[in-house]
């Protein structure tokens, strides 16, 4: 497999390159990103208004990933409140234990599959508990995220009435997750509890609230947006350090290093590794005159590798500093679960080392990985653990 394969294709040759068969403009370079991404009021989050009625408005509202100007800055800071960085750091030890019970499970087996295992139901287990859903529904979470990993990037489909179908189909395979969070939702306005759900509803900025809606869609947001990258981040590092030993054996001896592996490899496999947005007016973008109402596809896993900013950067480099890398985005979007995410990897990274002498793939098993290329990673990762 080439050094490449986090990629799609070869290195483009150009900042920005409209896909004209796609009619979509693609944006690779480190700069050219970062002029999208603070510049809102260019380039809107809201990409939904280039198909208009495509989804019905109940789903947008609460949909802090799709919002832009004042009206995303209040619901940000409205669920700030909920999610500061106090509450994170407070998980720590909960998710140690919660860690070290997954691996407990698998002990005394001389392989692990770390996605099944481990790096898929952390995720999902810790934001179950953080928005205080009983334990026991946690296999639903999964079953429904699972089934939500696509749903953000919308299908391209040239027919408006076919879009239609096809979104309003996505969204029918997860009501039951809408009506399950109306449910709790409504019950945590009548009991409040001491969780993130109950904040989510009690929270108030300016006098306002939000409506049951608007909190039901932002949890299905944390739930796509908080599992599926986190999965790919933990087992992402650990293939890294699995194709590059002397890095691997760096980071053994010296655990200072584990917070920068973990940016290192959020830089070199980037698991959200396109966004996207839409021109408001016609701009400049990379000597690239683009007209307004178009659709820009931000490629972080090519900025991420963009020569003009990383030296040598195919290499995985553990004490990487500094690393401008764009794998949480950048400006008012700015990943909301960074610090989340953070904690996760460097807990779960510490924990295998401490545990395991090895973590080597399996020659006759290899990792295979996420069919998207929205989605960068593993999607399952056989180890050996023992020599
Ligand atoms: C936003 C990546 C984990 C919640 C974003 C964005 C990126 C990103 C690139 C920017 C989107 C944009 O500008 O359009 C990641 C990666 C993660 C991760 C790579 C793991 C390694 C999490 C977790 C949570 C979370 C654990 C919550 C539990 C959010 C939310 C937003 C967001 C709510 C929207 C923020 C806004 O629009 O203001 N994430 N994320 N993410 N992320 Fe994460």
């Amino acid at each position: 497999m080439s050094d490449r394969f986090w990629l799609p294709g070869e290195r483009p040759g150009r900042p920005v390159e409209l896909d004209e068969e796609r009619g979509v403009w693609n944006v690779y370079g480190h700069a050219e990103t970062l002029q999208v991404l603070t510049d809102p009021a260019t380039y809107t989050s809201d990409t939904g208004r280039l198909m208009p009625g495509v989804m019905d408005d109940s789903y947008r509202e609460g949909n802090l990933v799709r919002m832009d100007g004042l009206p995303h800055r209040k619901l940000r800071r409205l669920v700030n409140h909920a999610f500061t960085p106090k509450i994170v750091a407070d998980l720590e030890p909960r998710i140690r234990d919660l860690a070290t019970e997954l691996l407990d499970e698998v002990e005394g087996r001389d392989e692990l599959e770390l996605v099944a295992d481990l790096a898929s139901p952390l995720p999902v287990i810790v934001i179950a508990e953080l928005l205080g859903v009983p334990s026991g529904d946690r296999h639903l979470f999964k079953q429904w995220v699972d089934k939500m990993i696509n749903f953000d990037e919308l299908p391209m489909n040239d027919d408006p009435e076919e879009l239609k179908r096809e979104v309003a189909a996505q969204l029918a395979q997860v009501q039951p997750m809408f009506d399950y969070l109306h449910e709790h939702a409504a019950e945590r306005r009548r009991r409040p509890r001491q969780d993130l759900l109950s904040q989510l509803v009690e929270a108030e900025v300016d006098g306002e609230r939000l409506s049951d809606n608007e909190v039901v869609n932002f949890v299905s947001l944390l739930l796509v947006a908080g599992h599926i990258t986190t999965t790919m981040l933990l087992g992402n590092t650990v293939l890294c350090l699995d194709r590059d030993p002397e890095q691997a054996a760096r980071v053994r001896a010296d655990r200072t290093l584990t917070p920068t592996a973990i940016e290192e490899s959020l830089r070199v496999s980037t698991p959200s590794a396109i966004l996207a947005r839409a021109t408001e007016t016609a701009v400049e973008l990379g000597g690239q005159r683009v007209p307004a109402d178009q659709m820009l596809m931000l490629w972080l896993s090519a900025a991420n590798r963009d020569e003009r900013v990383f030296a040598d950067p195919d290499r995985f480099d553990a004490g990487r500093q500094p690393n401008p890398h764009l794998g949480f985005g950048r400006g008012a979007h700015f990943c909301l679960g960074a610090p989340l995410a953070r904690l996760e990897g460097r807990i779960v990274l510490n924990l295998l080392l401490d545990r395991f002498p090895l973590l080597r793939t399996i020659e006759d098993r290899p990792p295979t990985f996420m069919p998207s290329p929205e989605l960068t990673g593993v999607s399952t990762l056989p180890l050996r653990v023992v020599d």
